[in-house]
């Protein structure tokens, strides 16, 4: 028989470290009960740790899944349909990027790339819908402004979030007459363990390709990269956004973080693109 927990309830995929961990623990700190997916037992460990330290353990519920190994995400369904009867909302939050030039990109790389931020989102909502239409609840997909504006040396990652988008567009559609929303948050760049896995893997292409025509391209994007990460916004917004959206009843269909990022995708709708391009040239010096 299943035991459904009391409190509203949520799945977070990606909760190993930056957006998803920050908004698993603050959600279970106000009483949502959390199903916060992560790949490796000690980052299962640790977030529990934290979570006790905050108070807040027992609106916690840590599940091992590869969001790209069907029967992993079979599982997860299958341990939270025996929690709960019905799911308030899923955050589809875990991703990757891999950075290269895209003469040099592998294609088995490409593959991950979409294989996790584009195929291995559809699965865990498929694999989630039958409870999310019990609860007519939420799914927020998150994406990236690099869906709207493409940059040298991150085309596949590009590329995964515009795709991501294209399909939570037709999800919305297709999913309101069950009453479960569909929203994208949009985040621009900001300091997480991501930009240190981006990081890594462009330090491997670059001294791959050290002589390469590229060379200067690659050390370029990861000079802006690192620039436009630091400066980047304070995390907890992305956490006020979630909050934003599961507090609304009819929520936008997508949420840039922060806000004035709007304007920089604006820009680019309205600037012709020859000079868009001249001044992209111009920052990378390519
Ligand atoms: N930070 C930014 O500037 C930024 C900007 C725009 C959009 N985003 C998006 O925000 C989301 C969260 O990223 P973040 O910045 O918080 O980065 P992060 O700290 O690196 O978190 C990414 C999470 O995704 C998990 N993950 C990666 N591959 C997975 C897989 N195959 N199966 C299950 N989990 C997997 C990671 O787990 P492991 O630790 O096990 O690898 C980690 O928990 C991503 O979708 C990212 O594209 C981030």
């Amino acid at each position: 028989m299943s035991t459904a927990p009391p409190n509203r309830t949520i799945v977070i995929t990606g909760c190993s470290s930056g957006f998803g961990r920050l908004t698993a623990l603050h959600l279970a700190k106000l009483d949502w009960h959390v199903f916060a997916t992560v790949r490796k037992e000690a980052d299962q460990t640790s977030l529990l740790v934290e979570a006790a330290i905050r108070g807040c353990k027992h609106n916690l519920t840590t599940v091992i899944c590869d969001i790209t190994q069907a029967e992993q995400v079979a599982a997860l369904a299958q341990t939270i349909g025996t929690s709960t009867p019905r799911l308030d909302a899923l955050l589809n939050n875990a991703g990757t990027g891999f950075p290269a030039p895209l003469e040099l990109l592998a294609l088995d790389d490409l593959r991950t790339q979409l294989e996790i931020n584009v195929i291995a989102q559809l699965a865990v909502t498929q694999a989630l819908l039958p409870l999310l239409k019990a609860a007519r609840g939420v799914i927020i997909n998150v994406s990236s402004v690099n869906a709207h504006i493409s940059l040298p040396v991150t085309g596949a990652y590009s590329a995964s979030k515009s795709t991501l988008e294209g399909l939570s567009d037709v999800l919305r559609l297709e999913l309101a007459p069950f009453g479960v929303r569909v929203v994208m948050i949009e985040p621009m760049a900001t300091f997480t363990h991501l930009w240190e896995t981006i990081g890594q893997r462009s330090r491997v292409i670059r001294d791959r390709h050290l002589d390469g025509p590229y060379i200067r391209l690659i050390t370029t994007g990861e000079t802006i990269a690192i620039w436009l990460a630091k400066k980047g916004f304070r995390p907890q917004l992305f956490v006020d956004t979630v909050l934003k959206i599961l507090s609304s009843r009819h929520p936008n269909a997508r949420y840039v973080v922060p806000g004035i990022a709007r304007g920089l995708i604006f820009l680019h709708q309205v600037v012709p693109q020859k000079l868009w391009d001249w001044v992209l040239r111009r920052m990378y010096k390519w």
